[in-house]
């Protein structure tokens, strides 16, 4: 940073020498790639929204030098945009955005090995216990994403609120997926009704009311080590999918989500895992359920 500094003052000083602006894009494109490299685990979502913002500012920047109003208006916008959600995201994920461009500097960035084991359940029974549940509430997760299982959640939506009569809400996570309001776009894709989704804030009250919590493709944003003030995920608020009675997890396998922590979660007594893909297994799930 003070090489690239040093470098702006004496390109001023010297406008035609053009050594010094390839130095300071050299110096500039290592301290990009350095300062970003040791981030990792929940914090790269403000990352990406920072960078964003910055290539913005960029852009209005490089219209003040070539005259162009249009650049200056565009990249202010998306300067302050990207800026405004830079600072959402580090309020939803507990953080100040010193803390997350600084904090994992010299971290390890290893995943957490995976030792213990957990056995499966099958569709019909999970259908069995869904039996009678009168409130479920769905969180979904990067999983439901890659799967593109969303008509397949909202079907079994419609299946157990008019078979068994059960309140059916979607518990979503600010960070939830891979981008800003990933699932939001997913569900409505699917035509779930836009007051059914409910912001992690106001729906963490109602798990220890709720039967069963079904988590699909979900693993950072339910993982009760966030509260542990450890890790990676430290600090990072989570949705309390925990104090439900049952739990369903929908994914391939126990292995990590994104940040690379455990989840004990999966381990826990009340925890069902259905091993496999989102899809697939929530097609196998709404057989089931059609034929009890
Ligand atoms: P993650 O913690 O990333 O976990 C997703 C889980 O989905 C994985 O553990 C994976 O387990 C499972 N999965 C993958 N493919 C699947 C498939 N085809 N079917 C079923 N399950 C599948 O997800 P999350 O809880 O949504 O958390 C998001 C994470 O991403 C956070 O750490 C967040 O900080 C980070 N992040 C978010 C953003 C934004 S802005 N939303 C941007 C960048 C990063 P298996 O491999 O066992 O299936």
């Amino acid at each position: 940073m003070v090489t690239a500094l040093a470098l702006i003052v004496i390109g001023i000083d010297n406008p035609d020498d053009k050594n010094v602006i390839y130095g300071l894009i050299a110096v500039s494109g290592i301290l990009g790639i350095l300062l970003v490299l040791p981030i990792g685990g929940a914090d790269m979502p403000v990352v990406v929204s920072l960078l964003n913002s910055l290539s913005g500012i960029a852009a209005a920047f490089t219209g003040f030098i070539i005259n162009n109003s249009v650049l200056i208006v565009a990249g202010s916008l998306v300067g302050a945009s990207g800026l405004i959600l830079t600072f959402i995201m580090c309020k939803a994920m507990n953080r100040t955005l010193p803390d997350v461009l600084f904090k994992a500097f010299g971290g390890s960035g290893e995943k957490e090995s995976l030792t213990r084991t957990k056995v499966g359940s099958d569709a019909d029974e999970v259908a069995m216990m869904l039996d009678g549940a009168q409130k479920v509430i769905i969180v979904p997760g990067y999983g439901m994403a890659v799967s593109q299982c969303q008509h397949q959640v909202k079907e079994f939506a419609d299946l157990i609120a008019n078979k068994y009569d059960t309140e059916v809400s979607y518990a979503i996570h600010p960070v939830a997926g891979r981008m800003p309001g990933h699932m939001n776009v997913l569900l409505a894709e699917a035509n779930v009704p836009y007051e059914q989704l409910i912001e992690m804030d106001e729906i963490n009250s109602e798990f220890p009311d709720c039967d069963v919590a079904l988590v699909i493709g979900a693993n950072d944003t339910t993982n009760p080590a966030a509260r542990s003030g450890e890790g990676p995920l430290a600090g990072m608020p989570i949705i309390d999918a925990d104090q439900a009675r049952t739990v369903v997890i929908v994914k391939r396998s126990l292995s990590v989500g994104y940040a690379g922590v455990d989840n004990d979660l999966f381990y826990m007594d009340k925890t069902m895992m259905m091993f496999g893909d989102g899809k697939k297994m929530m097609t196998e799930l709404n057989n089931a359920i059609k034929d009890a």
